[in-house]
């Protein structure tokens, strides 16, 4: 199996708030970047933010104004025929298969078989999607946080029929975007939010229950665990659409009552509280 591994230009696909992390730190890394996202706009309001977020690390002497400048030149928004000039795909569309299925069918007509195709998802099965891809051992999870650019971990999800060479190339490419990659296996939630999403799951359990007001479980959380964020803000960070998105596929695919979705997390989003996206969740953002 022959797959490229010098990456000179990515396509991300999808620049909501994963991709247009992922963009930055790709072109942070010196890469081009080709930009695509099916929603009209979204590519421009990526290019804004991106542009916010490296005046950030300039202001605060973490990035020369160079280096920002040369950064911001290395984004091109793309549509999907440009995806032939591709060395590697990084998908971050929304969390639904018969959507990604629909878009990795698209791709296949123009992307290079030796292209490796990487999805950001938090929450689908790495190996079914790389079934849907049409090249399943060119096919890896490749998992950024939540701010992209400031966070270090890469969880690597590796399919069942994922190649070891894909694994390494994938391990190596989030090196050299000055991240920590770690290897884990494909099972649902991987580790990540395997672990993350019961923990905000009981926090709301406490909330709806009573224990507390959302200020002091955060409280608890950050002063007594030494977590940077509780975990009521970091689910409104997150987006409570996509914690109840989760803990769906925990609770379906490992089948137990403990994965249950909080019944509030679920009325919250029925009600578009969704957090910092929507203006608030359990806390209030304004506009
Ligand atoms: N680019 C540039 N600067 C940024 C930034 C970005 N994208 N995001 C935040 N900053 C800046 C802020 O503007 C702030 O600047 P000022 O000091 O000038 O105000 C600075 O970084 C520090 O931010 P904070 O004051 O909020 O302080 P912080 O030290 O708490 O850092 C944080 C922020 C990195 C978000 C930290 O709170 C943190 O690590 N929180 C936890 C985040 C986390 O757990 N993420 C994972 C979520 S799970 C996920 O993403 C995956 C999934 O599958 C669901």
């Amino acid at each position: 199996m022959n797959f490229r591994t010098n990456v000179k230009t990515v396509a991300v696909i999808g620049t909501g708030t994963m991709g247009c992390g992922i963009a930055q730190v790709f072109a942070q890394a010196g890469r081009k970047v080709l930009m695509y996202d099916a929603v009209p706009g979204a590519v421009e309001r990526a290019l804004k933010t991106i542009d916010k977020s490296l005046s950030k690390f300039v202001e605060k002497g973490k990035l020369t104004a160079d280096a920002a400048g040369a950064a911001k030149a290395n984004l091109k928004p793309a549509g999907l025929s440009d995806m032939k000039d591709a060395d590697l795909i990084v998908e971050a569309i929304f969390e639904d298969v018969p959507t990604k299925r629909a878009l990795y069918a698209e791709l296949a007509k123009v992307v290079p078989p030796d292209v490796v195709f990487a999805s950001n998802t938090s929450s689908i099965s790495i190996s079914e999607l790389a079934a849907a891809s049409g090249r399943p051992e060119m096919f890896i999870g490749m998992h950024f946080f939540n701010p992209v650019p400031m966070m270090q971990l890469v969880e690597v999800v590796v399919g069942l029929k994922t190649a070891e060479p894909v694994v390494e190339f994938t391990m190596n490419l989030a090196k050299e975007l000055g991240k920590t990659p770690h290897r884990v296996k494909d099972h649902p939630g991987f580790v990540s939010n395997r672990v993350l999403m019961p923990m905000i799951n009981e926090a709301i359990g406490c909330y709806s229950d009573g224990v507390a007001d959302a200020n002091t479980i955060d409280e608890v959380m950050k002063l007594g665990m030494a977590h940077p964020m509780g975990p009521l803000a970091l689910a409104d960070l997150i987006g409570l659409d996509v914690c109840l998105n989760i803990m769906e596929v925990l609770h379906r695919d490992l089948g137990e009552d403990r994965y249950r979705p909080a019944p509030l997390l679920r009325t919250m989003v029925r009600a578009g509280l969704l957090g910092r996206k929507s203006g608030r969740g359990f806390y209030d953002y304004g506009k």
